[in-house]
Parts: structure tokens; sequence; C-alpha cells
């Protein structure tokens, strides 16, 4: 109980590398065994803590470095959109439900798209361009039944999308609206030598075996609108750049069937939730909160599937911290009950494919 308490807040202005934050508030230190200790021990356990080798866990740095999203510019659903829904969900062919119980791109051999990859954000608060790309390119691939597989590139929306997006943070309404007018061009993870723009932010961090960073936090890579950084790229002269012919954000609060039925026919979609501190420890199972009274922050993931365990029904998430942290880079969240608002805004994109790629 000291723990929580330890999560109260203080109202100061807090200077981050001669920036005034944007939050105006600074967490205290916790000590990681001890909200291990918290979450393990909790009296009806769904998932597992690991304290990833911290002693003490800086929450201000992991909640400027790890999350990213602003979670305010995202619609809030009217009374009459509310109803609407509910009325949606009560129609006979959502009860009966002929989607299968568990289902996972990460884990179905339906396509030879490289779905399976766990980017990395690295020290760098970019969770908006990476969950973005990586449900594009997902997306992308699929349209094209397998026919192309090279990822869609985070470094160029990370740099590109607008000055308010950037390491501090972003909208989805931006990026989103950034691929419908602009579009992107491919690149793949740090050092992948894939597409054109690769991730300049080397991995580091305690989710890297605790590999040290450069920097406290990482800067914003420049825009680079024409030009790729990876010298094995075939197209140096003119990358091509890909597009989206719409994009739609719904909830899956009221009707996670129409969200499943999306992901199962057109591949996975982003979501957005707000991230208490006891999740930056998660090891396995399904996560419910248990720790933390104030969020640190809005972060953008990508739901790849769903299913049951012991009753418990949940979401299967990939995460951009890296394939050490959680099951293999990916979480499983409780379904149906709104945990941290996931199901509250879910985003998702129709690629427009180019006929001569
Ligand atoms: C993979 O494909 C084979 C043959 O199409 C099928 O029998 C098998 O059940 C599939 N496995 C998974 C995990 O979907
Ligand atoms: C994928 O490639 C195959 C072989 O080139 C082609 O027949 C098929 O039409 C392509 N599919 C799509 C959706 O472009
Ligand atoms: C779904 O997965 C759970 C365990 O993860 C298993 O018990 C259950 O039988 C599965 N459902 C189906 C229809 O295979």
């Amino acid at each position: 109980m000291i723990l929580l308490t330890s999560f109260l807040v203080l109202t100061v202005q807090q200077v981050v590398n001669g920036e005034i934050s944007k939050h105006c508030y600074t967490y205290p230190k916790v000590i990681a065994e001890d909200l291990v200790r918290t979450i393990n021990e909790s009296p009806e356990p769904t998932w597992k803590a690991s304290t990833y080798g911290f002693k003490e866990l800086d929450l201000n740095l992991l909640a400027s470095t790890k999350l990213g999203v602003e979670m305010d510019d995202l619609q809030t659903f009217s009374a009459t959109e509310i109803e609407k829904l509910k009325k949606e969900a009560q129609k006979p062919h959502y009860v009966e439900d002929d989607l299968p119980e568990n289902f996972s791109w990460a884990k179905t051999n339906r396509t030879t798209c490289p779905i399976n990859t766990i980017r990395d954000q690295s020290n760098c608060g970019s969770c908006w361009a990476v969950a973005t790309a990586s449900v594009f390119s997902d997306r992308y691939c699929i349209k094209t039944e397998g026919n192309f597989t090279t990822p869609f590139s985070h470094q160029h929306l990370l740099g590109c999308t607008h000055r308010s997006c950037n390491c501090n943070g972003g909208y989805m309404m931006t990026v989103f609206n950034k691929l419908l007018t602009d579009g992107t061009v491919t690149g793949g993870e740090y050092e992948s030598d894939q597409g054109c723009q690769q991730y300049s932010i080397r991995p580091c961090g305690p989710f890297i075996h605790n590999m040290p960073c450069e920097r406290r936090t990482a800067r914003t890579p420049l825009c680079k609108q024409k030009r790729c950084n990876n010298d094995w790229y075939e197209h140096k002269e003119e990358p091509k750049t890909y597009k989206i012919s719409s994009h739609t954000w719904t909830s899956a609060y009221y009707n996670d069937y129409e969200v499943r039925k999306q992901i199962y026919n057109h591949g996975p979609v982003v979501a957005i939730f707000w991230v208490y501190a006891d999740f930056m420890l998660y090891k396995s199972g399904i996560y419910e909160r248990r720790a933390g009274y104030r969020p640190l922050g809005g972060h953008a993931v990508k739901i790849v599937g769903w299913g049951v365990e012991n009753y418990k029904k949940y979401w299967h998430v990939a995460n951009s911290w890296g394939k050490y942290w959680g099951e293999n880079g990916y979480f499983r969240i409780r379904r149906g009950t709104n945990e941290c608002a996931i199901e509250r805004n879910i985003g998702f994109m129709t690629p427009q494919i180019d006929k001569s790629s």
C-alpha cells in the first residue's frame, strides 16, 4: 500500500533536456521488486511481471521514451452513436459469431507476409509512427496476397509527418492523414537493410539487455523526403511512395465483432491506450491494471488477434519495445472491459495498391 501512495503526483513543472515537459507532474522513483511483488501476489493473478533488471523505475524517463501518443485528438462517441453500436451488437449474426474463438496473424499460416516482425521505437516517443507503419505494411502485404513484403518506413513518418509529431509524441489522425495525402516510402528496422529509409535510432535501454543509450532521449530524425539511408536500396534515385485510399476510426467497446471481422479479413489494426507503471514490467499472461493511479501517457500499438484463455477474453497485441519484452514482443490484454481505454479508438486503413509494383 505504501507503494501505491508513492504514485501520487507532485504538480511541479518539470524541465527535461532544457525543455518544459508537456506533462506538469513528475513521478517518484519506484522500486521494481516491490512493484513486481504487488503484481505477482495480487489475489487474482492473470499475468506475471518481471523487473527486467531494473532496481528503480525512472517513470519520467519511461513515460517520455517508451510511449508517445496524444490521446485527446481522437473522437469520443456521442450517446446516439453508442446506442447505434449497441443495437448493431444485438443483431443475430453478431450474437452467433462466425469467427474463430482464437485467432492471431502472428500465429496463422494464412499468409507469407512478415507480420511477425516486432519493431523497436528505442528511446523515442514514436509509437504513433511505428504502429501506423506496421499496420500499413501488414495490410498492404495481405492485400497483394503476399506479393509485396517490404515494410513501410516508421523513420519517414517520424521525421516527415508534421512538426507537431516527433520523438516527444504524435497524433494518430495527423499520421493517418499523412498516408492519405502524401504516403510514405519503404524502410525497416535499424540496420535491417530493408527498403529505403530504415530506422536510424539504435535499439537500447532496459528491454534490450540494458544496452546503454547514447542520449537520455533520442533526437527526432530530420525529414528526408526523397533520400534513402539504406546503402543497399536498389532504387536510390527516386524512392516510390505508397498511400492509402481511406482510413477509419471506430470503437471495439460496444461491438468487438466488427473489429475482429476487420482484423480477420483485412489485417491488424491500430489501438491506443493508457499505460500505467505496472504495464512496463509485463512479462506474460492477460494484462489488467494492478497498480498506479496516474497513467504515464498514451501508447499506440498493433492488435493482431484475439482469444479466450481460462474463460478470459483477450486481445493479442504487438508492442514496439523489441522482442525481449513481454511474450516475445507481444502482450495480451483483457478484452470486453475497455481495459485502460484500449477499445475506445481503433484505427485501420485501406492501402492503395499500385498496379505496377
Ligand atoms: C497451416 O496450414 C495447414 C495446411 O493448409 C493446416 O493444415 C494447418 O492447420 C495450418 N496451421 C495453422 C497454425 O494455421
Ligand atoms: C501476385 O503475384 C502473382 C504471380 O505474379 C499474380 O498472379 C497475382 O495476381 C498477384 N496478386 C496480386 C493481388 O497482385
Ligand atoms: C482457444 O485457446 C484456448 C487456450 O488458449 C483453448 O483452451 C481453447 O480450446 C481454444 N479454442 C478453440 C476453439 O480452439
